[in-house]
Formats: structure tokens, sequence, C-alpha cells
């Protein structure tokens, strides 16, 4: 029996997300009473504006209650259009990490604006009598204009906090604004200020670091790069945009490093560590701060009056806007993501409603004409807004793609100026955690190999919020302009007189003198990179292999480790004579060279000058001793041998690899398969081949990748189905509620009337059910492909997504023959299902 279950490869990614987002225990009751008078005070920098009050309150006098409540909703551009914006009024549209001019992943600076432009026309329509108010376009440019291809990509925030340098992350801020600015696009949501304090959690790496003081320092200054400095000419003008300090509050403390989880703390922890950003951040003029998912001690961020409101708006005395986070709203208890006075009444300004808006709109207008919200919080909001528009001088700006910088956009994306400032960050942040016998830094001269899977890889060096949310689906032809770090090497050892070769399997023509290797994790985005524990990749040692093979054969050999966070590498680090912990760089690889390689004539290029902005584990499991505490970072001048750590990883029991995730783990976490005959009779299908009694489906292995890792299914009659069950239900409403897809790696072979469908299952008489025959009938006969269904889709088919218990079945009707081989929770597939259609 286990043999045959052994090979019966269904959903291996989708178990695994599944296990890491069954719901938290229930939350003690904890305090959480606010006492704002103790916490940081701090000053709103700007003086009030006497004429800037006027306008608002000239343009509030004309504007209609519809009018006012437009302005707090935010669509994203994949719900919405330009009719829609005329048509509503909407006070602001975003553009989430999936979503582009025209679905494009690869849109131009020129598509940016054509899309700005045209929203920036529906908004100042005054057809109709309207107000013309101009849009606020928001993004998520948090490691340079992440979104636009050919941008410069700056590091990642925890790269960012390595480099403790507060000029850099100024200039960063400057030089991302003004590639924003040249798309069009005016506000970015970022910076991060979460102060992670465990690395499992899938953000870690949006934060600077574990310290408050790092966060702190650096809020300030990564707001007046973004947003000019307030007191000069240069705060909020067309080189500048409006900047986001998020997630407001404690984003980085939740229980076990849960993404959208529940910080479990006392009011002075959320105050001394979680809060620490705020203060510089409003001190600095930040226009806009982000509600956070998250919860403290039970209760959703979003409808915390006590903290927004009492603590944010008045004790720090800021006096810019709160925005909401994606259908954040929707997680108070007692709203939805179309109806949620709740969260307006704690203090939320502006609500970010990607695809609910219209819905949003309705309820919120009915709650603003009937009291549940009441004028003066309705006019709060508006003003607030107003004013950020105001001060950021939209209403004089005009067409986006007329404003200066969007004229020589191409001179300013992706710019040498911007590169060069990115290759130097890239150079301040790498860390040096060992380098035994002075192995670095490498004579160019000599003979290099570069290898590891991530040598040439621009995606796997960017991480998540790369062109798509996740990062992935990407290859080296969508970075223009950017360089990987193995062609960052070889252009510098060429040019030295050297000799270089890049084989990512490691496998050299002949012997090198040393080996680069170049390995780390996957792109992530969110709760898709929260973690069990700190493994790095458990169950597959195939880098470690090749650090080990290469080691053995006598060739010294360099790690350099891509990762959004530290995580428990000890093994890797016994394996390499040197241990660079090069986070994610972004587009500008040759950074690592520099710093890597001595000058062509032999004498130092750079020296290393990253310091660890967040301890680096001695196990997997999360808070015990680290290896290399915090503000550990080797210079050339240094003699700290590393060798010989533990290999124990301080983590017992079952470790669930995910690519093999049924092998091990299937029985212990209850997933079952079982196919259902049109009869109704359910047998078990944990086995290679099987028939339902009533003859009316059939299951037989076939080959995908390897022997007998896919199943092909043959309907005789219609109404016979497969399903794979859960033993106790789960939670995937935090995963449809982002662009999360049911991925299915399947082959049709025959499917007459085109009829087939997948659903999810939620107990008895309950189910969400789509079909898929318009997107089979797209697909040849016979090829593989892996079609992607929205987990809305199931939703809207009527499925509770808060309650799981059949996350994958299947029907097609008599005659049809498909094979499936994968099912995975994900984001990339060759074709999505439309179920609006
Ligand atoms: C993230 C925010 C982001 C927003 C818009 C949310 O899911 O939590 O950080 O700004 O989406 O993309
Ligand atoms: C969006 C992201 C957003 C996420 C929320 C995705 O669909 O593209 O911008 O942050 O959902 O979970």
């Amino acid at each position: 029996m286990l043999a045959s279950v052994r090979r019966l490869r269904v959903a291996p990614i989708a178990w695994a997300i599944v296990m890491a987002c069954l719901p938290l225990g229930a939350v003690p009751a904890a305090d959480t009473a606010v006492h704002p008078e103790q916490w940081p005070a701090a000053k709103w920098p700007l003086p009030r504006d006497a004429k800037l009050e006027q306008r608002v309150a000239e343009l509030m006098a004309k504007m209609s209650v519809e009018e006012k409540v437009g302005q707090l909703i935010q669509a994203d551009i994949s719900a919405v259009t330009p009719e829609d914006v005329r048509k509503y009024r909407l006070g602001s549209i975003l553009a989430g990490g999936n979503s582009k001019p025209d679905g494009k992943t690869t849109a131009t600076a020129a598509q940016w604006q054509a899309l700005a432009d045209a929203f920036h026309r529906a908004a100042m329509d005054t057809s109709g009598g309207h107000q013309a108010i101009p849009l606020l376009i928001g993004i998520d440019a948090v490691h340079g204009h992440n979104n636009t291809v050919g941008a410069t990509l700056f590091p990642q925030n925890s790269a960012l906090g390595a480099t403790r340098d507060p000029q850099l992350i100024r200039e960063i801020g400057a030089a991302t604004a003004a590639e924003v600015r040249a798309t069009g696009i005016n506000w970015t949501f970022a910076p991060t200020l979460a102060v992670p304090q465990d690395l499992r959690w899938g953000r870690s790496y949006e934060g600077y670091s574990q310290d408050p003081k790092v966060v702190a320092q650096y809020a300030a200054a990564m707001i007046e790069g973004l947003q000019g400095k307030v007191g000069t000419p240069h705060f909020l003008d067309a080189a500048h945009v409006i900047a986001s300090a998020k997630h407001f509050l404690a984003d980085g403390g939740t229980k076990d490093g849960k993404d959208q989880g529940d910080a479990q703390i006392s009011e002075a922890q959320l105050r001394e560590i979680h809060a620490a950003g705020y203060p510089p951040a409003i001190d600095a003029g930040v226009q806009t701060v982000m509600a956070s998912f998250s919860s403290w001690n039970g209760q959703k961020m979003h409808g915390n009056h006590a903290l927004l409101t009492g603590v944010l708006k008045g004790r720090m005395d800021f006096q810019g806007f709160v925005v909401g986070d994606w259908n954040g709203h929707g997680q108070v208890p007692g709203c939805s993501n179309t109806d949620c006075p709740a969260s307006i009444n704690a203090g939320v300004d502006m609500l970010m409603a990607p695809d609910s808006w219209r819905g949003l709109y309705e309820h919120t207008l009915a709650e603003a004409k009937s009291g549940a919200i009441a004028q003066a919080r309705l006019d709060d909001a508006v003003a607030r807004i107003l004013r950020v528009k105001f001060r950021l001088g939209v209403f004089e700006a005009g067409l986006p793609s007329s404003q200066a910088l969007a004229t020589k956009s191409s001179e300013v994306i992706g710019s040498p100026a911007h590169r060069a400032l990115a290759r130097r960050a890239v150079r301040e942040s790498l860390v040096l955690l060992k380098n035994d016998n002075a192995l670095l830094p490498l004579d160019p001269r000599k003979h290099i190999l570069v290898a590891g899977d991530a040598a040439d890889n621009i995606s796997r060096q960017s991480g998540g919020w790369t062109l798509t949310w996740q990062g992935t689906g990407l290859s080296n032809k969508d970075f223009p302009g950017a360089q990987s770090i193995g062609a960052g090497i070889a252009e510098q050892v060429k040019a030295a007189g050297g000799q270089v070769e890049i084989a990512t399997d490691g496998h050299y023509a002949s012997k090198p003198d040393v080996a680069v290797v170049v390995f780390g994790e996957d792109p992530y985005a969110e709760f898709q990179g929260d973690l069990p524990n700190l493994l790095y990749r458990p169950g597959d040692e195939h880098d470690l292999q090749l650090l080990r093979r290469l080691h053995g054969e006598g060739i010294p050999v360099v790690a350099v480790f891509l990762s959004g966070r530290p995580l428990w590498v000890n093994r890797e680090i016994n394996a390499s004579d040197a241990f660079v912990a090069a986070w994610l760089p972004g587009s500008e690889g040759g950074g690592v060279a520099d710093v890597l390689l001595r000058k062509r004539d032999g004498k130092l290029a750079n020296d290393f000058h990253g310091k660890l902005a967040y301890a680096w584990p001695g196990s997997a499991a999360q808070g015990g001793t680290p290896q290399f505490p915090l503000g550990y970072g080797l210079r050339y001048a240094d003699h700290a041998s590393a060798s010989d750590l533990t290999e124990a990883s301080g983590i017992s029991g079952e470790q669930i690899p995910v690519g093999n995730y049924l092998e091990r783990g299937k029985s212990a976490h209850g997933y079952s398969f079982r196919l259902q005959g049109a009869d109704g009779v359910t047998i078990a299908a944990d086995v290679s081949q099987a028939a339902t009694a009533d003859g009316s489906l059939r299951m037989s292995a076939l080959d995908y990748q390897a022997q007998e890792d896919a199943r092909r299914f043959d309907w005789k009659k219609t109404g016979a189905k497969l399903a794979v069950l859960a033993r106790a239900p789960f939670d995937l409403d935090r995963q449809t509620n982002g662009d999360v897809l049911l991925v299915t790696t399947l082959r049709v072979d025959a499917l007459p009337g085109k009829d087939a469908w997948i659903a999810m299952g939620c107990g008895a008489g309950c189910q969400g059910r789509v079909a898929l025959g318009p997107a089979l009938s797209a697909v040849p006969a016979g090829a593989w492909t892996r079609i992607g269904v929205p987990l809305k889709c199931f939703r809207s088919a009527g499925a509770d997504m808060h309650r799981i218990d059949q996350p994958f079945v299947w029907g097609a009707g008599a005659g049809a023959s498909v094979a499936l081989a994968r099912v995975a929770l994900g984001t990339d597939a060759d074709r999505v299902v439309d179920c609006a259609k």
C-alpha cells in the first residue's frame, strides 16, 4: 500500500501551504487597553496652512455625499475602469502586485502613463455637475519601481538594513520616486516599517531590521527620499511621490511569524518595538499610513480605534490619511469586503477595496446617509485625503504623461545613475560570515567557476514584489538592463584577463582555481513565504551536495547565499570556505563582483561593510541562540573563522519536504484521495490503479516527469468524480483574498461535450464548482499545461472558504480522459480561468 501511495503526487505544494494556515489556537483573552499618554509623541512638521484649509473647505462645500464617499474608496486597476471612476468619483486607484496595464507583466512606462492618463481624465470629467478631483494612483514601489519593466531594482529592505547607511536609503527613496513619477504614478506603498521579530514571517525581507533603532533611523530617511524634505522646495514636488508608512501596527510581531496573524504582546512591546518607525515618519511628514492586516491581542488593526485614532492621529499628531490594506477591512468582525463602517469609524480614511469597491461604495454611502458613519467622521476623512492631494499639487499637475519626469521617462527609468546607486547598495549590503584562509578577495586573473542554480538568474536575486506579486514566472529577458551575479563576475574576470565559466550544475570543463556558488530561496511574497521553521529547503539538499562535491574535489568554495532573511544553513557554511549573505540584491548583480574580486592589478577593490540587521540563527528553531549576532559582519582584515558549526538543526519530529509531501506526510496530515462512482459509492484511491465498482471512473498511473508520478482518469459515465479529502476542515479565506490560484497540471486526452468541472467542498451540502470546459477546450489535446482557477471563483460559486474539507474535486462527462500530475496553490499558471465569464 505504502509503495503505491508514495507515487501519488497530488498536491505537494498545496498541502504544505494549507498546513501553514491552519487556524491559530484560541487567542488568550488579553489586554487591549491603550494608554496614548505613554506613547512617544510626534510632531506633524507642516504648519497649518490657511490657504490650503480654505481650498479644502470650498471644495467640500460643493461636494455631494456621493462624491465624498467616492473619495474614501480605492479600487484596483484590474477591477475598475475609467468609466467607473467617472461615474463613482473614486478618490484613488491602485495597481496591486499582479495588476498591470492590459494585464501585461512587462508593461512599459508608456503603457503605465496611458493608463494613468485615462483614469485622470475620468476623474477630471465635470459632466453632470461633478467636481474635478484628481486621483492618487498607488503602487508597491518597494524596492525601486519594481512593477515596471526596465526599472532599477534596489536590494530588498532586509539587505538595506545591513548597510546601516541612512544617507543611502534617502538616495534610494529619491531615485525610486523619480522612476515612479516617470510612469505617471504619484503614490508608493512604502516604506514598510515592520520590525520583524520572527524570521518565519514571509514578509521579513520587507522590514529593514529586527532592531527598532535601525527601523527608526531609516524611516525618516526613506520618507524624505520619496517625498522630498519638508521645508525645502523639493517637498512633494514633481520629482517626488507620497509615501505610506506600513503596516500600522505590529505586522512584524505576530505569533509564530504568521502573516496577517495576531501580535500577542504587551502594550509596551507594541510601543517600544513595533511603533519605533512611526514618530520619525510623522516628523518627516509622511502623508499616508497603511493599516495592518494583523491583529493585536485578537483585535484587528483595521478596527482598532484606540491605536488608529487615539495613538496615531492623536498622540502622534498624524495629519495625513490612513489607508486600509487589500480588503483588510473585510476581516474586521461584523464586516465584509463590501461593507465595513467599523473600519471607517475606527479611523481608516480610505479603504483599499480592490475588487469590492462597488459594493463597498454602495454600503458606505447608505451608512453615511443613515448616520452609521457620522458626518464629522466622513468629513474628516475626506478633508485629510483632499489635503494630501492639494499638498501634492495634483490639482495643478495636469495629465500624468505631461509631467516633467514622465516626458523623459526613458532617461529616468533604469538610468545609469540609479543603477550605480543600486550597485553601491549591493556592495554595502553584503555580509561576510566566514572567510577561512582569507580566500576572499579573489584574484580575477585566475580561473573562476560560477555555479549554483541562482548563478545567472535575475528573478532569484530580486525576490517577491518584482514584476509580479510573487516575483515568479520570470526569466532574464524580462529584465532589460539588469545584470545577474554570474554575469557581473564574468565581466570583471574577463576584463582582468582571467578565465570564467558559468555552469549552474557545477560541471566545469576544466578544473577551476576557485568556485563561487550562488544559491538560495525562491521568490515569494506575503503569506506565501511563511515557514514553519528556519530550515532552508527541507528535503532538498542539492545545493549542499554541490558545495560538498566541489569542496571534496579540492576546489576552494565561496558560497553566495540569496535569501530574504537569515535561515539555518550551518551545513552549507561548513561546506564552504567563505560564506556571503547577499540577501536579495536586485537588478545590479555586478555589485557582488565589486566586493568579491580584487582589482585587475591585484589590489583590494572594495571591502565588506554589511552588518547583520537580523541575527543569524544557530538552529532552525526560531528564537534560539544566534550563530552570528545582530551587527555581525567580517571585514577583509578580520581573521575570525567559522568552521564546524553544529549540524543539528534543532528541529525534531516530522519534516515535510514540500516536493514530496505525500511520501512522508500524507497519513499524518490526513489527506486522502477518493473516487466516487456515478452511483455515489466511494472508494479509496491512494494507489496507482483503481476503478469504481459501477465502472463509471477508472484511474491508471502514467509518467509526467518521473515514473508513475501522474494519474489518468477515464470517465465511462457522467456523474463520477475524484476528490482529495482533508481530515479536518481548514481556512483558505486569506489565500482567497489575494490572487492565489488552485493550479492543476494536466493533460486532456479527450473531452467530448467539453464537460468538465473543478470544485472545492466545504462540508455537507457546501461546494463551489467552476466549469472548466471553456478553459480546457483551448488546450491542445495531449499537451501538459497548468490551469489556474482563482480561489475567488470557488467562493463566488458558493464555497465557504473558511472551512474547506475537500480542496480538490474533479468531475467530467462520459468519454472524458484527463491526466493529472500536480495540484498546488500558486500564482503562476499557463491559463487562468476567468470565472466572471
Ligand atoms: C499588502 C500591502 C500592499 C497592498 C497593495 C497588500 O496585500 O499587504 O503591503 O501595499 O497589498 O498591493
Ligand atoms: C495583489 C497584491 C496584494 C495581495 C493581497 C494580490 O492579489 O496583487 O498586491 O498584496 O493580493 O493578499
